[in-house]
């Protein structure tokens, strides 16, 4: 049996823990395992790379990914209303795969699943620092993620007690809160900003002014999903004027629009949370602040044991489920366990931050 495997969207720590998985488990089974480059775009331009023991051997230890990643997508429309879908489906048959392992987010499991519907053997590994992918409990990546997100925090706060400052920390996370939530919760931020939450902005700067009459710093994290249009009319209008203007440039930028990838996602960078939430503290509280954008620096790095272990586990399962026939399936953690979830309900809808656990971080913000 041919088996390729694949890592598309964003990389994460924990990738190569899962490639070795699956590749160690498939040559135990006599599979020949063939790597597909630079996610989907290794199907569309036929980029692989034989995978064997040794192409495997001390990667659980590495960050990025081995195989490369992209994220191209077979399905995106043209401008001429063409797509490379039949491309995907003639170049499945060319390599000769009997099956594919497709590692990534709800993006490159949505491309899985849609093969899947085509009759294509495909199995998914759920992987994103997001955490925000339906039917597993966590994906490989998002400890890493919070890990350095802390450790940053943790310096952070040094500087912004010599400086008596206010730092604000923005953290990736796409629309879901949770590296922003876990981080604000481990490093002891005095408020989160979280997408899945109204951002009552008065209320958090009065609870600053509080806090910083008391211990003379600050600190902030915000997820860069947070939306400024999100703000209720009633903390917004108890806003300085100059803080208002913030929302008016959002608006207006909002209306224009904003670049989109691949796959149609916002490339959330540019709404400059970090920069704005900074200013908009600064503004009220008349304290020196000062903004991190933690960006891609979370991404990187070798992975923590939790996510070398997750990523090994998950990708043993798929060579199993490729063994067993398990399509259209991805190896998800429920549990302690790792099962076969319908790819379909994965990439259905994401799984956001549940508000109850935005008010236990509440909690801390004292
Ligand atoms: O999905 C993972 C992620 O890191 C998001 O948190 C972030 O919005 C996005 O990828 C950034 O994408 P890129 O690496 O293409 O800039």
């Amino acid at each position: 049996m041919r088996v390729g495997i694949l890592t598309g969207g964003g990389d994460c720590p924990g990738l190569n823990p899962a490639i070795r998985g699956a590749v160690t488990r498939g040559i135990e089974f006599g599979f020949e395992m063939v790597g597909l480059e630079e996610g989907w775009r290794g199907l569309l331009e036929m980029k692989t790379m034989p995978l064997s023991l040794e192409t495997v051997d001390s990667i659980v230890a590495q960050g990025g990914t081995i195989l490369g990643s992209s994220r191209t997508n077979p399905f995106k429309k043209k401008k001429d209303g063409s797509d490379d879908s039949e491309l995907a489906f003639e170049n499945f048959h060319k390599l000769g795969l009997d099956a594919l392992i497709a590692i990534g987010g709800d993006d490159t499991l949505g491309v899985a699943s849609k093969l899947y519907e085509k009759g294509f053997k495909t199995v998914g590994v759920p992987k994103t620092m997001d955490n925000d992918l339906s039917c597993t409990d966590y994906t490989f990546g998002f400890d890493t993620a919070v890990t350095v997100a802390v450790d940053a925090m943790d310096r952070l706060r040094d500087t912004a007690k010599s400086h008596r400052r206010i730092m604000v920390v923005e953290a990736m996370g796409r629309n879901a809160g949770w590296v922003a939530l876990w981080s604000g919760l481990a490093a002891d931020s005095d408020w989160t900003l979280i997408p899945e939450v109204p951002l009552h902005l008065k209320e958090m700067t009065d609870q600053l002014k509080d806090s910083y009459a008391r211990k003379r710093f600050g600190i902030v994290v915000a997820s860069e999903g947070v939306n400024f249009l999100n703000v209720p009319e009633s903390d917004r209008v108890q806003l300085s004027e100059k803080s208002q203007a913030i929302f008016a440039e959002v608006e207006d930028e909002a209306k224009k629009g904003g670049k989109l990838d691949n796959f149609g996602h916002p490339v959330l960078a540019e709404q400059k949370v970090g920069p704005r939430v900074a200013q908009i503290i600064e503004n009220e509280t008349g304290v020196e602040t000062r903004h991190v954008v933690l960006g891609h620096i979370v991404r990187g790095g070798s992975p923590t044991v939790f996510d070398r272990i997750l990523g090994t586990r998950v990708g043993v399962k798929a060579a199993e489920m490729v063994k067993d026939g398990e399509f259209g399936m991805m190896a998800a953690l429920q549990g302690m366990d790792v099962v076969a979830a319908p790819l379909a309900d994965a990439v259905g809808t994401n799984k956001t931050v549940p508000p109850e656990w935005f008010e236990t971080a509440k909690i801390f913000f004292k």
